[in-house]
């Protein structure tokens, strides 16, 4: 059994507190590449993730987030990577791809060393007019729709204590 690997799913959280150092490169590609191992619908390889670590990039996704929330905090929690997961709609399994490639980011952070957190409301702010000029920047076909914003950076303070299991998660026939 690959004790790590179940011990890593456990442990991982959602980090929402980031000390300001831009994290390594070689961390950034390790994730990135866990992202590319994601299983696909017929293997199609649908999604697309774009890296983003000018910081420039990364206050306007999220003001344009803030802006979908309704709020006037940073969404981000002052990460200083985020990797925008985006999905092919014109494949019937784009949301399932999409998330897949999403839950394979938060894990492989966790295995490296690094916090994570998925930030949703991306479909939305890719919905705007600022969001679609950044995918024609990224190259992103304006077809595509957002599933999430994996964001990356190193955890500042401890990971929050996670919930219990709830008692009927599992049911056996
Ligand atoms: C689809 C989805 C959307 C989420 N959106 C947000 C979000 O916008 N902001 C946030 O702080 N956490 C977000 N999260 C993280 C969840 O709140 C978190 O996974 C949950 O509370 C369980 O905590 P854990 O990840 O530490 O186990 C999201 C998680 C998922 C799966």
């Amino acid at each position: 059994m690959k004790l790590e690997t179940l011990q890593s799913i456990r442990e991982r959280r959602s980090i929402r507190a980031y000390r300001p150092e831009q994290i390594s490169r070689e961390e950034l590609d390790t994730v990135l590449e866990a992202g590319t191992w994601a299983p696909t619908g017929m293997g199609r390889q649908s999604p697309k993730m774009v890296a983003v670590q000018d910081p420039e990039t990364i206050a306007l996704l999220s003001r344009l987030n803030a802006r979908v929330l309704g709020s006037d905090t940073d969404p981000f929690y002052g990460a200083p990577t985020a990797v925008v997961v985006f999905a092919d709609p014109e494949v019937p399994t784009w949301l399932e791809d999409g998330s897949l490639v999403m839950g394979t980011l938060l894990l492989a952070a966790h295995a490296a060393g690094l916090g994570s957190c998925w930030i949703h409301r991306a479909r939305q702010v890719f919905e705007t007019a600022e969001g679609k000029a950044l995918m024609k920047r990224w190259g992103i076909p304006d077809r595509f729709v957002g599933v999430g914003h994996c964001i990356l950076g190193y955890a500042a303070g401890e990971a929050p204590q996670p919930k219990p299991r709830k008692a009927d998660y599992i049911v056996r026939d």
